[in-house]
This record gives structure tokens, sequence and C-alpha cells, in this order.
């Protein structure tokens, strides 16, 4: 993109001010600027004047079923064998989400290379790998990892696994992709300028995966290996099961587009999005859309309609998803604190939320599928989130649980 290019785009969404300092730029910088202001969706701004902020389509919901554990245990054998089989085949690989800022956990390394150790380093990476390579052994095959990073942590995390030796796996197996970024702006809509020659960015959500893998050009590895599921899960949960045969048989056999690991609630407010048929088609509500009605529902058994809590592992086929690839999915704007440059190009690092940044997310993919599992799990011994530094969902409450499954710490 040349100078002129840029100034017609800029002018196109109001946000000339990107250029201001254009001429006082190095030929690299003003080069870094050309290419960010061709390859940012300067749109996504433009939602802020939207009435409701979070374009997201309103429907009726209705309860769905979900495949409990005596279900599950009365068919676990038939299921693992139909799950190894297809791990054996190549058909399942596995989609790290590691492109977050981590920002609840406050620490300046992506949240992976978080140490949890007690008597040893044990990092977050590690365990996830660690689980991984026990379904690695159980199928006697590798399984293809892609790992998506974002342009705040690809550098650091790609080293932090060359200088760990992958913790064990097969380098080749592994794949890292950067997601793609998002501009954020003022609450007015004018995009800021991180530097004289840099848009202040964010990675687009964890919604972006897909369409960043793609962009990243591995759909061609993709297709030569023959791949057909992406069991796709947050950095965060370090009790995760991934490409579970179980899980990966149950979906294949009941033929579904998605299937999703799902905990049941363990108090009515707790604040977990819950699995749901909206219109007919899956979906989850999220706990701050949960009215009292939704809550106080109750299923032909007396149990609570609405109980089965996702915790992001999901299971896609990826004809599916390639199927709603160029759906337009609803985008969250999001209060942050934004690091800027003010008006005499002075760095500012604001300690309270100076404006939006905006967002995709993963659970509005299940909304484009037609069919879903929702598939339960035991939350002591698979959901173990590592949100926060203490309290709930901390690091504090992950290490007891890791215990208790028997790991060292
Ligand atoms: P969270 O929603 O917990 O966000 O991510 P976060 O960025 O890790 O943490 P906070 O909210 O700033 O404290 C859930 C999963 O989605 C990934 C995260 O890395 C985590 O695995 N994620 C989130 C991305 O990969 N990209 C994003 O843009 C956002």
């Amino acid at each position: 993109m040349n100078l002129q290019e840029a100034q017609k785009k800029l002018a196109q969404y109001s946000q000339e001010h990107i250029l201001k300092y254009y001429e006082e730029l190095s030929t690299t910088e003003q080069a870094h600027l050309l290419k960010q202001i061709d390859e940012t969706d300067f749109s996504v701004v433009e939602q802020i004047k939207k009435p409701s902020g979070i374009n997201k389509a309103q429907g009726v919901i209705t309860p769905i079923k979900a495949m409990q554990i005596p279900e599950i245990e009365a068919n676990r054998e038939a299921f693992t064998q139909t799950g190894l089989a297809a791990i054996r085949q190549g058909s399942v690989a596995a989609v790290l989400l590691a492109g977050g800022m981590g920002t609840r956990l406050g620490s300046d390394h992506p949240k992976g290379m978080y140490d949890i150790g007690l008597t040893k380093p044990v990092y977050i990476f590690e365990r996830i790998i660690s689980n991984l390579l026990d379904v690695v052994r159980q199928a006697d095959t590798w399984i293809h990892l892609f790992i998506m990073t974002s342009d705040k942590n690809h550098q650091d995390t790609t080293s932090f696994f060359q200088a760990h030796d992958f913790f064990g796996y097969r380098a080749e197996y592994i794949h890292f992709f950067q997601q793609d970024m998002a501009p954020a702006s003022t609450y007015e809509g004018q995009v800021y300028l991180e530097d004289k020659y840099k848009i202040a960015t964010s990675p687009n959500g964890n919604g972006g995966w897909f369409s960043s893998l793609q962009n990243a050009g591995l759909m061609d590895l993709i297709r030569m290996n023959h791949i057909e599921w992406l069991n796709v899960f947050a950095v965060d949960n370090v009790l995760q099961r991934i490409a579970d045969p179980c899980f990966v048989g149950a979906t294949i056999s009941q033929n579904c587009s998605v299937g999703a690991k799902v905990v049941r609630k363990n108090d009515p407010d707790e604040k977990v999005g819950v699995m749901c048929l909206k219109d007919g088609h899956p979906s989850i509500v999220e706990y701050y859309e949960q009215t009292p009605q939704l809550r106080d529902t109750k299923d032909e058994n007396g149990d609570p309609a609405y109980n089965f809590g996702v915790i992001l592992n999901y299971l896609f086929r990826i004809s599916s998803l390639e199927a709603i690839c160029k759906t337009e999915m609803p985008l969250h704007i999001v209060e942050k604190k934004i690091p800027f440059i003010d008006d005499d190009a002075n760095p500012v690092n604001p300690t309270e939320p100076n404006g939006y940044k905006f967002e995709t997310l993963i659970l509005d993919m299940i909304e484009l599928m037609d069919t879903c599992l929702p598939f339960e799990v035991e939350r002591e011994k698979e959901f173990a989130p590592i949100k926060n530094k203490t309290g709930v969902d901390s690091v504090e409450s992950a290490r007891m649980l890791l215990q208790k499954n028997g790991i060292t710490l």
C-alpha cells in the first residue's frame, strides 16, 4: 500500500490522524505504518455507533440435551475405540489458544509460561503438553498441535518452547501461528497510536482462531495430512484433556458438527456460560444473560434445564467450520486500558480503562453450527482454570486440583 492509498483508506473511516507523524518517520517506520494500515480492519470501530454495542442476534432459548456421565460410562469402551481409530488415522489435531493477554493473572509473560510449581518449576505449557502426551502414548501416534499466539507474545512463546525442548513433544508436530489483531480506539472511536509509526492493536479475540489459522496458510498442511477434526482448547485449564479419545469417539458417533466438553454447574449462579438451543441451534447463554426464569427452569427429571457450563474445549468438524467461515460473527466491544501516545507524542500507560478493543468469541461459533454434542466431564478431574492470581479460578485453586489428581508440584 502506498501513501495515497493509505490516505484514501483512512479517510473512509475518518482515521486520518494516524498519518499525523508520517513525514518525520524513517523509511522503515513509514513502511511499517503503511503495512499496518493496509492490514487493519477499521470497520470494527464503526460498531461503537450501533445502539446495543454487541450485534448479537436474539432468539428463543430452549434446553439442549447433554450426554451425561452415566451414558458416557456405558459407552466408554466403544467411544474410546472410535476416537483412537480416528486419531491413529491422523484425522484429529489440537489447537491451543494462547493469544490472550492474561491481564487478570497480571504476569508480564504469556500465561502458558507461568510457573505453578511449588517444589520445582511446573509451567502451564508443560502441563498441557504432558496431558496431550498421554494420548500420544495411548494411540501410539503423534498428534498435530497448532498453537495460536499473538503479535504481543509470539516471540516469547516460541522461544520458551524451544528453550524447553518442546517439553518432550515432537517439534515437527507443533505449528505456531499468530492471530489477527484489531485496532483499539478511544470511546469516541478514534483509533489510538501506540507510537508515531504504530497503531495501537490488541488480539481480535478467541473467535478469530479459525480465520487466523487460514490466514496463516495452515489449511494446506491440514488438507495434506487429511485432518478432519480440530480440538480447540484454552491455555489456562491445566487439567484439560486434549484429543480425548472418548470425547472424539462420542462426537463422531453422534454425527455432530461440534462437541463441547461441559461441566455441571456447581451453583445456579456460577459465572459460566451454559449450553442451550437458540431458535433450534446449539448456543450458549452467557452468565450475564441468564434470567431468573432460565435459572429456575427444570427438565423432566426435576433437574435444572440449563445446567451444563462450557469449559472452552470444543471438537470442531473442519468441513463445518469451512462452511461458516464467511459468516460475520458478533463483535464484542470491551473496555480496556490501552497504552497510547498523547498529543505531544509522549507515551501514556493508563491505570484506568481509556477505550475499547474489539473481539469475536469462540462461543459465538457454536451458534453457527447445525448440531452440537454437549459432553459432560467431571469438573474435579478436567477443569482447573487459572484466570486470577488468588481466589476463584486462580493459581491456588488450580494447584489444589492438580494435587488432588496426583500431580506433583
Ligand atoms: P480469556 O477470555 O480468559 O482471556 O481467554 P485472556 O486474555 O487469557 O485473559 P484476561 O481476560 O486478559 O485475563 C480464554 C482463552 O482464549 C485465548 C486465551 O489465551 C485463553 O486460552 N485467547 C483470548 C486468545 O487466544 N486470543 C484472544 O484474543 C483472547
